[in-house]
């Protein structure tokens, strides 16, 4: 059995293997050190080449144990050339869809463990709080349900039928937890948190998918309360191992090990450092070498007991032995990647992602552009009969910017020890692309830049970044371009549809990338108002990591879609949404603010008084949770509940009536909030319960059924326990958590 499997080996193994056994190291400088000298039990972010020559020498070791190699493959194989890139986290979690997200995931491990990686960083459970922070677009948004749904079918993806399956590979639940609670956005910095909102909010998600079986979790970098999260007894001993029965590897992140001496200065050695982690339960090391001189030193003094490291090392081997490793090492398969990597059907579901990920957040009845009679055999949209053939100017600095459409964790975060020339252009489509290739016969697609967004400059201060290196570059704004303004206007007067594409860019993302402004930077917004100025209609569509502040110009254009950062064929569904050869479906996974200085805007805050509006701005988001319009219109009436008197045990039982009253067909997102009338601590006013995805022909009518285990209904008391509180509740339906489209049914929980 593998119980007995991993006593045996653990029984045989030297203090320095144990030690080794426990790092996880960065292959950059050669692999031979890191496994003849430290005995490494673990490499991340190797070339192929790496990985070959690492599992030879393993090999030639005196225990032959095989190496875990792991890799951040987020939304598809990163740092794979001509692997099939998603929508990034954030674009997945606008489609709602956890049965989507499942069959993304599985796609990935397929194309991962072609490659002899055994282990992906993924998924982020974070809670999105604040919009400034650089990771937004790594996490599923905002809300804690809807994060466990989608982070839950994402591991079952990722891991398969079992991890003896070949192409398994290992989820990674991060960042346990509380990372996201950042000061001012920035990354990594202290989180200021109790226990009792880590339980309310942020530790749900990571509790649900502990219990469902997520083999891996990875801590964040924070420390919460003085207390660095690698060492958090109470967090990673207490509620992990303890309460939720977590019985998976602990990895560390990136040094954090390290850091607590360089960084944080709660140590004053790795001796006392590398003992610290270890009695807190880390299993594994992330990137920090001096651990293993450490960790022994540790033992010799009696800092720390053996049998300590040994429990981290089980649970390793355990890994190691349920993906059968031992008996086959999985390396890079050269035949397999050549049948999956990049595959036709990746790319068919990678399209019906970037389509379902698509938010529709105004229309005056400009789109579609086509007029929705679908599309011909060559795959364009087909214009009404007799129609004259019109002209689409497709215009700013994220028309046809392939990188930024990808996202973080695509070949361009910069942290592997090698890359792969990016992924080939001829595998993406963007959004001009889209244009050029789905606009009716006949109809002209033109396109001007008109703006740039930013420079790389010298960064007067050295930021640091993330290993303590200094980054030697800083984001400058563009200065809006006189004459880049001017060739846009001309391509937009002439044309009959303007498609203006704006956003972020690749440099304003990832870790250790927080913005300051959430405003669209360099020339954008001086683009902008040029071009509604012109009165033609100008549909918006923002490619950007993270919800931006748009302009007062932009919310008087036409339209504006959301497309967050749709992957390889975003800019193709892009087209296919404006031009009416597809619906729009995506709901807001999270709320935009109006202001950067209006944050955080999330939906489910506590309850406040008076003090929590501005004098100077409402307190409500720009678009909220839940939202996104469709080329239909559905109502919602008829909301009952079945039984208005129930038992912390029983089930709610609600229906509701919604009827497509349009002309074209829907994928309607029915959402079922909770509102616990009267609490005994101040909670949100109405959180996520269910929701049900159904789709309506025009003028189809359903009854949607709703079930809820009251046992949800449920908040953190003052003592931090999680408890339903007998009382008057309301169960609110809608297609969104704005107040004013939510029908409302009351019910009775009694004690
Ligand atoms: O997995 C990541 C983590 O999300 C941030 N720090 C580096 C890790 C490994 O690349």
């Amino acid at each position: 059995s593998v119980p007995e499997r991993v006593a045996d080996l653990v029984g045989r193994m030297t203090l320095p293997e144990k030690a080794g056994q426990m790092l996880q190291l960065n292959a950059k400088d050669g692999v031979r050190h890191l496994i003849e000298d430290m005995h490494a039990g673990s490499i991340l972010h190797a070339s192929p080449d790496r990985v070959l020559e690492a599992a030879a020498l393993t090999e030639r070791t005196r225990l032959r144990i095989p190496l875990l190699v792991a890799e951040d493959c987020i939304h598809g194989h990163s740092f794979w050339e001509g692997a099939t890139i998603y929508p990034t986290q954030l674009g997945m979690a606008a489609t709602w869809d956890p049965e989507l997200v499942e069959r993304i995931a599985r796609a990935t491990a397929v194309e991962v463990a072609a490659t002899g990686v055994h282990w992906t960083f993924s998924p982020v459970l974070c809670i999105t709080r604040d919009l400034r922070w650089g990771r937004v677009s790594e996490t599923f948004g905002e809300d804690p349900f809807l994060i466990g749904e989608l982070a839950s079918a994402m591991v079952r993806g990722y891991q398969g039928d079992g991890l003896d399956d070949p192409t398994a590979v290992l989820a990674c639940a991060k960042h346990f937890a509380g990372y996201s609670e950042t000061q001012g956005g920035r990354d990594a910095s202290e989180a200021d948190i109790s226990r009792r909102k880590l339980r309310s909010w942020f530790l749900p998600p990571f509790e649900r998918v502990a219990r469902e079986g997520c083999r891996t979790f990875m801590l964040g970098y924070q420390s919460m309360d003085g207390v660095p999260v690698t060492v958090n007894n109470w967090l990673l001993n207490e509620v992990l191992r303890g309460e939720w029965g977590y019985t998976g590897t602990l990895v560390t992140d990136w040094d954090n090990v390290g850091r607590m001496v360089w960084e944080q200065h709660v140590y004053a050695d790795h001796t006392q450092a590398a003992a610290a982690a270890v009695r807190a339960g880390n299993d594994m090391v992330m990137t920090t070498p001096a651990f293993f001189e450490g960790a022994q030193e540790a033992v010799a003094t009696g800092m720390l007991d053996e049998a300590e490291i040994d429990a981290a090392v089980r649970r390793v081997l355990t890994l190691k032995f349920e993906l059968g490793l031992f008996e086959n090492p999985r390396h890079p398969d050269r035949e397999r990647q050549a049948a999956v990597i990049g595959s036709a059907d990746h790319a068919g579901l990678n399209l019906e992602a970037a389509r379902r990920s698509l938010v529709l957040l105004a229309n005056d009845g400009t789109l579609p552009l086509a007029g929705g009679l679908g599309a011909g055999p060559d795959g364009r949209a087909v214009a009404g009969a007799g129609s004259a053939p019109r002209t689409v100017a497709v215009i700013g600095p994220n028309a046809d910017d392939a990188q930024t459409q990808l996202g973080d964790w695509a070949g361009s975060s910069g942290q592997a020890d090698w890359l792969p020339d990016g992924h080939p252009r001829a595998m993406i489509r963007t959004v001009l692309d889209g244009f050029r290739e789905h606009v009716p016969n006949g109809w002209t697609v033109t396109h001007a830049r008109g703006a740039d967004i930013l420079t790389v400059g010298p960064d007067p201060e050295g930021a640091f970044f993330p290993d303590g290196q200094p980054r030697p570059e800083i984001v400058v704004p563009a200065e809006p371009s006189e004459a880049m303004i001017a060739e846009a206007v001309a391509a937009a007067e002439a044309a009959d549809h303007v498609v203006a594409v704006v956003g972020d860019r690749i440099e304003l993302v990832g870790e250790g990338r927080s913005t300051a402004t959430l405003e669209l930077i360099g020339g954008q917004i001086a683009l902008l108002d040029a071009l509604v100025a012109t009165g033609k209609p100008v549909v918006v569509v923002v490619i950007s990591s993270k919800p931006l502040v748009l302009p007062p110009s932009a919310h008087r254009a036409a339209a504006i879609v959301h497309a967050f950062n749709p992957g390889m064929l975003g800019g193709r569904a892009v087209a296919e949404l404006a031009l009416g050869l597809i619906e729009p479906s995506g709901r807001l996974p999270l709320s935009f603010a109006r202001h950067a200085g209006q944050q955080p805007t999330y939906y489910n805050q506590v309850r406040g008084q008076h003090g929590t509006r501005y004098a100077d701005l409402t307190q409500r988001p720009a678009f909220v949770f839940g939202e996104g319009l469709s080329y239909t219109t559905v109502t919602y009436t008829d909301l009952e509940v079945s039984t208005d008197v129930l038992g912390t045990g029983d089930t709610l039982r609600a229906r509701v009536t919604v009827r497509n009253t349009g002309e074209r067909p829907v994928l309607e997102t029915v959402q079922a909030y909770v509102s616990d009338t009267v609490t005994s601590v101040t909670w949100a006013e109405k959180e996520l319960k269910a929701y049900r995805q159904v789709r309506l022909a025009p003028g189809e009518s359903r009854e949607v059924v709703i079930e809820l285990p009251v046992a949800e209904c449920s908040l953190v008391d003052a003592e931090g326990r999680r408890i339903v509180e007998p009382g008057a509740f309301e169960l609110l339906v809608g297609p969104s958590s704005r107040d004013a489209v939510l029908l409302r049914a009351g019910f009775t929980v009694k004690g």
